[in-house]
């Protein structure tokens, strides 16, 4: 097979972990026999200093012209840059959003799994812990409160901001059937999280997503609010298979769930469109404060990189091989500081890269 990769390297981190799934990529290509070309835009702070903008009109065609997208993240200090003193459609993230949007990438699937070896970088007590969790938090990206018209006026002489929280149905169909159908592969049980006891969206969110239940008698579906959903993913994370919900409430959950994997730096990310063509990304930012330091976990960008192999290329082996890959370097004890442990290696984010490399035969 020959792919067709755009890489967006970005900011902080971001250039130092993609460069280490890329090595994987290869590795798999090599074993394989396939050939993945790359070919490399700037987006973020990185693109704000070179033209100005945080995504060009040629970068976004560049990418949708690809077979599939690898992120490394964007963003710097808020506050503390140059690239946060402009209108908030010029900074960094923007970016993000406009490419989110630009792709029609809907459906953000981000898996928060403990690995037995990380258990004791989990803050959670043991005895929550049980035997481990594994759940897929599947958030819808380009609607709700990130896309909905927003302004910031004066009001008889008191500043006032607004932000508005628009679904349609068909929104809210699509990203249910792809919870739902990950559920027919998994442990067929969607938890779908929402805001209904205050929310007009989340109520029309709940109709659909039970008008797609339908279709899908196997699948147990159960409702929760985004509140009450809080309390059990730490509490009793085992519980979640697959988490349904709209964009903000998904961004906080997912960061939620990251924590307990052990790092953030553990977790992947795949944001897909309608058919196979997908951005994948590390759910984790541009950590500038370690950014060149070499030590940057590049783990979640590798697992994103899977995730690209299986979801866009049908790779599934080659998928699966990029996973036990880090699953062996974590059971012969190599770590990245986020996730070091008493009696375990401590490897810079080369080293990582080329210890899973090592292990793709
Ligand atoms: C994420 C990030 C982004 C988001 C930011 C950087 C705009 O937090 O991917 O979760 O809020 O979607
Ligand atoms: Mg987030």
């Amino acid at each position: 097979m020959n792919c067709k990769i755009v890489t967006i390297p970005g900011d902080g981190i971001g250039p130092e972990i993609v460069r280490e799934a890329c090595k994987v990529l290869d590795r798999v290509g090599e074993v394989y026999g396939h050939t993945f070309e790359y070919q490399e835009i700037l987006m973020g702070g990185c693109s704000i200093d070179a033209y100005g903008v945080p995504l060009t009109d040629e970068a976004l065609e560049t990418a949708r012209q690809s077979d599939a997208v690898l992120l490394g993240a964007v963003g710097g200090n808020v506050g503390n840059s140059r690239w946060y003193d402009v209108a908030p459609n010029l900074r960094p993230e923007a970016g993000l959003l406009a490419i989110r949007k630009g792709l029609n990438l809907f459906a953000n699937i981000r898996p928060a799994y403990l690995y037995s070896e990380l258990a004791e970088a989990c803050p959670l007590k043991k005895e929550i812990i049980g035997n481990g969790f594994d759940m897929v938090i599947m958030r819808e990206l380009t609607g709700g409160l990130y896309f909905g018209e927003r302004h910031t006026e004066e009001v008889d002489g008191v500043l006032q901001a607004t932000d508005t929280l628009t679904y349609n149905e068909n929104e809210i169909r699509r990203i249910a059937i792809k919870a739902f159908d990950i559920a027919m592969k998994r442990r067929k049980h969607v938890i779908s999280v929402d805001k209904a006891n205050v929310l007009d969206s989340s109520r029309l969110w709940r109709k659909v997503v039970e008008e797609v239940a339908k279709d899908y008698p196997e699948v147990k579906l159960e409702h929760m609010l985004v509140d009450n959903c809080a309390m059990p993913l730490v509490m009793n994370p085992g519980q979640f298979d697959v988490v349904l919900t709209e964009n903000m409430f998904g961004d906080i959950l997912s960061d939620e769930a990251s924590m307990i994997t052990g790092s953030i730096g553990m977790l992947s990310s795949a944001s897909l469109n309608e058919s196979k063509f997908g951005m994948y990304e590390p759910s984790h930012g541009s950590a500038p404060d370690i950014a060149g330091l070499g030590i940057a976990n590049p783990i979640a960008t590798i697992l994103s990189a899977a995730m690209m192999l299986r979801y866009s290329f049908d790779l599934d082996r080659e998928a699966d091989a990029v996973e036990a890959a880090v699953q062996a370097v974590l059971t012969e004890g190599y770590r990245t500081v986020d996730i070091m442990a008493e009696g375990c290696r401590k490897v810079g984010t080369a080293q990582m890269g080329d210890l899973i490399v090592k292990h793709i035969q």
